[in-house]
């Protein structure tokens, strides 16, 4: 007997074509293991040609490191170059069966991409958001189609985090959520069903973590008591090392998603706005990438400069 609200594996649909939104980063990071993982051809688009081309190299940048390592021989990883490409026309999307944004995130940017897409690609492809923070049936609520949107949600680096979140969202059918399950599985990753809910499952710990560690520095405890204070539980990073990986402006969301419905339990931070808006760094490297403190900016806006 399946369990309660695992779908049926019968209903998952093929993946031979990938359709990718927006060209930065996450996407970079998830176009590589798309093209690795399911050896089909991924189309990436963005504003511009110059991001679409960053974008790109990054994956080859990314295979070639694979290959490097001898993860992937010779054919295979000039096969697997071949098989990406980059263009700022979305209409390229027209035969893929799973197309899949990390754009900006906010919801509105985000339903112009699906208002957009569904004009373009088939009725049953399946559409697919990263989001880390936004709510799934909000981007869904002016699709003709959301029976066949779904939340995919990539964690950071995506190369070596092994879970995958799928967003069973209110309107999402068996089939998109079974396809998802597949391709989750196809990717290598470990995946979890959610329901549609702030954070879903990890982001609304990591907010937790995120919120009360900016908290306790903007009222006066020193930042490296707070971030060494997690070390010895084991995790692989202090709190303010994941807030710089995930990315400051990511963090603001993240904050700001989970305060907005629950203001008595999630903190947000003006500090934290002021050093996601500075593009400010936490912490301080040196040349061989080793944390060595954190940087003045950071000191400086949570006003513990020269006494931390
Ligand atoms: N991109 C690709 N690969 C990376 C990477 C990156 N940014 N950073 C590290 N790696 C790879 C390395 O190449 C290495 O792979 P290899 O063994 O094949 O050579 C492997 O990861 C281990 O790296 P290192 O030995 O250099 O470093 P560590 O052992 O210190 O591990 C880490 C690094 C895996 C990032 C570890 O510190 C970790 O797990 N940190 C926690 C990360 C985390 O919690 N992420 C979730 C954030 S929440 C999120 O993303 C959701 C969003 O919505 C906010």
């Amino acid at each position: 007997k399946r369990p309660a609200g695992a779908p049926d594996k019968s209903l998952a649909r093929p993946v031979s074509k990938v359709g990718i939104v927006g060209a930065g980063l996450m996407a970079t990071q998830f176009a590589t293991l798309f093209v690795r993982r399911l050896q089909v051809p991924v189309v990436m688009t963005d504003l511009d040609q110059e991001r679409v081309d960053r974008g790109v190299a990054g994956v080859h940048a990314e295979l070639d490191n694979l290959a490097a390592k001898g993860r992937l021989d010779s054919d295979t990883h000039n096969r697997l170059k071949g098989l990406v490409s980059g263009t700022t026309d979305r209409s390229e999307f027209a035969d893929c069966d799973w197309v899949i944004e990390a754009v900006f995130e906010e919801v509105k940017v985000k339903q112009d991409v699906f208002i957009d897409l569904e004009k373009i690609v088939a009725e049953d492809a399946i559409l697919a958001t990263n989001t880390s923070s936004l709510s799934v049936d909000e981007i869904a609520s002016v699709l003709q189609r959301p029976e066949r949107f779904v939340g995919f949600h990539f964690f950071n680096p995506v190369a070596v985090m092994p879970l995958i979140e799928v967003v069973n969202a209110t309107k999402t059918n068996e089939a998109t959520v079974a396809t998802a399950m597949a391709v989750a599985k196809n990717l290598k990753k470990t995946v979890v069903i959610t329901r549609d809910r702030p954070g879903f499952v990890v982001n609304r710990v990591l907010a937790k973590v995120l919120g009360e560690s900016m908290h306790a520095v903007d009222t006066g405890t020193p930042i490296e008591v707070v971030d060494s204070a997690l070390a010895p539980m084991g995790l692989p990073m202090t709190p303010f090392e994941l807030l710089e990986l995930v990315g400051l402006k990511v963090g603001v969301h993240v904050l700001e998603s989970h305060h907005a419905p629950f203001p008595e339990r999630f903190f947000e931070s003006a500090n934290l706005d002021k050093l996601a808006d500075a593009g400010a760094k936490l912490i301080e490297r040196n040349g061989k990438g080793e944390k060595t403190g954190y940087t003045k900016e950071f000191k400086q806006i949570v006003g513990t400069d020269g006494n931390s």
